[in-house]
């Protein structure tokens, strides 16, 4: 394939992830654009087959009744020319490493907030995560149908919380009750909203001029007062929206829409796919860069999820692809470990739907079969391709919460230890051994609570164990580092444990900063490192 070819390919990929406090509306928004974008004909299909899942699926029960959602998936649909790739990222806060991971996979992500309650804790702990990553950020206001507080107040608020120099692309007409629709700056024309039940279909738009003097008789005077006020504010306040200000990260586009309602959505998903990045160059970890358009494949590994299909059982390895074409029994070489693999099992997932995948590109997702031979930040690449090409390390969020956990049942054993690697390989909780070699009880440590009683729960589910779950006074963990003496002479205060990591290298939890402290003062020939990512 020449470049040419590949580089049209890659231009009209659009792969991002959207990023939302629970409750704001990210899988009705999710739905909705898949709807747009023909992915399905009826809303609802979605949360349906997800209910249907939630029957076969243990996992999901807890999901359920939590009313949380902690699995991710990817989702392809076409959309006006371009192939569009919304990978899911999970909303409960105590995933946030999963949501990181899938982060660095993504070119842009969509920020979405709820109209009535503006940035919320999650939002901005999100955001600051695509902030540091420079992923261009789109913003969608969600829910104008219901009373919302003063889109000029929520703009304050973004710039006031997040630092957000804000351009709204649209501005709406009233709210809750009162909403009448949406204006767009760019065409300067007004969308009307009409309100439907639940927005199952595609909703019909008529589109009018926002000096109409039909307006006048839509709203009362003071929403439409309100409005033009705005709007003169708006357009007395600069330029016109500028993309290349907002691959800079100077300006965030704001999108103000109801999803539920499917207002809004086309608007949006119009824009976006104008504004939003095709699949850039991707940095080395020695410095080099990978071209999207070059024609060696090269891509890593984001994510590994075990037993997501209850049928299948099987452990599957997300891939980003970086650079070149994917085709179907593909040999590549795994950087890390140096071994080739032909890829015969690449599979396209749709939400719970796999099917066999034959060509991919940059910016699309490869599901491979993973029999323990890829481990998250993996880089795969062609055979020719040169020893430099290797993708930074996928840091691993400094675990807050530690616990042990035994086997209730000798017999399960060996699931248990099965079933303890593979979550750790998933980056689902992190497994410290014990320094002193003696009964298999490891330490997990993770970042959210949630993600203990996860474990615990897909262990029993999944593998069939019953566990027992001790939670531990730790808070903190440090690799340690020594001179050249053993770490076994280190002196441990006495409410801290050393450990080990799964590269077999030397962890200390603490009960607290002071702890730590004190290990720095006895023991001077040790260094006392953090762990890579910060949550
Ligand atoms: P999440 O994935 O971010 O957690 O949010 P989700 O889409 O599940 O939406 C949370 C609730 O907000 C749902 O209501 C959903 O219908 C509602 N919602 C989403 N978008 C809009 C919107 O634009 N306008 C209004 N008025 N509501 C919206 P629910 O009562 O929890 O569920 P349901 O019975 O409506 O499905």
């Amino acid at each position: 394939m020449t470049n040419c070819a590949l580089g049209a390919e890659v231009a009209r990929r659009r792969t991002f992830a959207i990023i939302s406090h629970p409750d704001a509306g990210k899988t009705t928004l999710t739905e909705k654009l898949l709807l747009y974008g023909g992915a399905i004909h009826v809303a609802g299909q979605v949360s349906a087959r997800k209910r249907q899942r939630e029957v076969t699926s243990d996992w999901m029960t807890l999901e359920r009744e939590r009313g949380i959602s902690i699995t991710s998936t990817v989702l392809q649909f076409p959309y006006a020319g371009c192939v569009i790739n919304l990978l899911d990222t999970p909303g409960h806060q105590d995933f946030g490493e999963d949501t990181y991971r899938t982060l660095l996979a993504a070119d842009s992500a969509v920020m979405l907030i709820d109209a009535a309650k503006g940035v919320e804790p999650q939002t901005k702990k999100l955001f600051a995560i695509c902030r540091e990553r420079a992923i261009p950020l789109f913003t969608f206001i969600n829910k104008l149908d219901r009373p919302s507080r003063d889109p000029l107040d929520l703009l304050d608020e973004l710039e006031r919380v997040l630092g957000i120099r804000a351009y709204p692309v649209n501005w709406p007409l009233g709210n809750g009750e009162r909403f009448r629709g949406v204006y767009d700056r760019a065409s300067r024309r007004l969308h009307l909203f009409e309100r439907s039940a639940h927005g199952a279909t595609r909703a019909a738009v008529e589109v009018t001029d926002a000096r109409d003097e039909r307006l006048r008789a839509l709203v009362d005077d003071s929403t439409y007062a309100q409005f033009r006020d705005a709007l003169d504010l708006l357009e007395g306040a600069g330029a016109p929206f500028d993309p290349q200000t907002m691959l800079r990260g100077e300006v965030r586009p704001v999108f103000l829409a109801s999803a539920v309602t499917n207002f809004g959505v086309a608007l949006f998903l119009d824009d976006f796919v104008r504004m939003a990045p095709a699949p850039g160059p991707q940095r080395l970890r020695g410095g080099g860069i990978v071209r999207p358009d070059g024609e060696l494949f090269t891509g890593f590994v984001f994510k590994i999820q075990a037993n997501m299909d209850p049928r299948h059982r099987d452990r599957v390895a997300f891939v980003r692809i970086c650079s070149g074409r994917f085709a179907r029994d593909l040999t590549v070489r795994n950087a890390r470990s140096g071994s080739t693999v032909r890829l015969s099992r690449a599979m396209r997932l749709f939400a719970d739907t796999r099917e066999s995948l034959e060509t991919a590109y940059a910016g699309d997702v490869v599901g491979l079969a993973n029999p323990g031979v890829f481990a998250i930040g993996d880089t795969l690449c062609d055979t020719a391709a040169g020893a430099e090409v290797a993708f930074p390390k996928i840091p691993a969020f400094a675990p807050e919460h530690f616990a042990t956990i035994r086997s209730a049942d000798t017999a399960t054993y060996k699931a248990f230890a099965k079933g303890i690697a593979q979550l750790s390989e998933e980056g689902a909780v992190q497994v410290f051994e014990p320094w002193q070699p003696g009964a298999y009880e490891p330490v997990l440590g993770v970042v959210g609570e949630l993600q203990l009683e996860v474990a615990k729960y897909r262990l029993e589910s999944e593998y069939g164990v019953r566990t027992f779950v001790s939670k531990l006074p730790y808070t903190l963990a440090m690799h340690v580092a020594s001179d050249g003496r053993a770490i076994a002479s280190m002196e441990v205060p006495s409410n801290a444990r050393l450990v080990r990591d799964g590269e077999g290298k030397a962890v200390a939890l603490f009960e607290s900063e002071w702890s730590l402290r004190l290990a720095r003062e006895w023991n001077p020939s040790m260094s006392f490192a953090a762990f890579g990512a910060a949550a």
